[in-house]
């Protein structure tokens, strides 16, 4: 273990608020599924923010190879991208879900002995579509995060990046202008997951409260799609007023 992981894990453990001091230290996550769309495009933004991110897979060779098309095309960038499988990218403190919602308690419940202690971070959306329109669909927890939390008791969840259009993540010629809405209801993961998300240029972490706020946060992911539909568009939020 490097010394900037001990020291960011000795942050996380005495549940200092990690945003402000975070900057500058380096830190390295996991993202399980993270071949998709998605995991892809925070994977490379994570990178670019100058972050080891190791990009988990079921397939370590399916991984090998997104993370070299990705090296190849952003070879100017000196991305720290690793391929790994996803019980490899379990093994960090801070572990991203990307894998999509039909799939991830499935996922999740082969990796729940590696993932014990960690900071589970959920990007996960429920939505189906009905026609033309994305609808939210609601799991009988109320939200993907509290099903993981049940799933998963001795892992602290917490949630980020619902909201954020992959295609504009995963352009990091560009810069990504948006709030980050996070909730978890162990304040040290909240903290940790907040201190990720300000890592990234462009991105404000707002700490939501507890996995209770998960629901609506997951449920606005459709309306925001719907928006993207209907204006040709590719938004991302923003709260006014703070
Ligand atoms: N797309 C967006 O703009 C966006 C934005 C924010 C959040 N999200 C959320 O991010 C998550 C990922 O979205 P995505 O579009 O990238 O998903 P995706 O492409 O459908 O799936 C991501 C990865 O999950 C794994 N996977 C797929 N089906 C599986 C199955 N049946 N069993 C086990 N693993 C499976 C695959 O990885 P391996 O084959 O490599 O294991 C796949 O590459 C979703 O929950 C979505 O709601 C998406």
């Amino acid at each position: 273990m490097s010394l900037s992981q001990t020291f960011y894990q000795h942050l996380v453990l005495v549940g200092i608020p990690v945003a402000a001091i975070q900057k500058g230290v380096l830190m390295r996550v996991g993202i399980i599924s993270a071949t998709g769309p998605a995991g892809q495009a925070v994977a490379l933004r994570l990178a670019a923010s100058g972050i080891e991110v190791q990009v988990g897979s079921r397939s370590l060779e399916k991984s090998q190879q997104i993370v070299s098309a990705l090296l190849e095309e952003w070879s100017d960038k000196n991305l720290a991208l690793l391929p790994a499988t996803n019980e490899q990218a379990c093994d960090n403190e801070l572990v991203i879900c990307a894998a999509p919602a039909e799939a991830c308690l499935d996922v999740l419940y082969k990796l729940r002995n590696l993932l014990e202690e960690k900071v589970l971070v959920s990007m996960v959306n429920a939505m189906f579509l009905a026609g033309k329109q994305l609808h939210p669909w609601i799991p009988a927890r109320g939200s993907m995060a509290a099903e993981m939390q049940a799933l998963l008791p001795k892992t602290k969840v917490s949630i980020a990046f619902q909201h954020l259009p992959a295609g504009k993540v995963a352009d990091i010629a560009s810069t990504l202008t948006a709030d980050v809405l996070v909730c978890a209801d162990d304040v040290t993961a909240r903290n940790a997951t907040m201190a990720m998300v300000e890592k990234v240029t462009g991105l404000r972490a707002l700490n939501c409260g507890g996995l209770a706020n998960a629901g609506p946060i997951e449920q606005m992911t459709a309306v925001l799609v719907n928006l993207n539909i209907i204006y040709k568009s590719h938004v991302t939020l923003g709260i006014l007023g703070l």
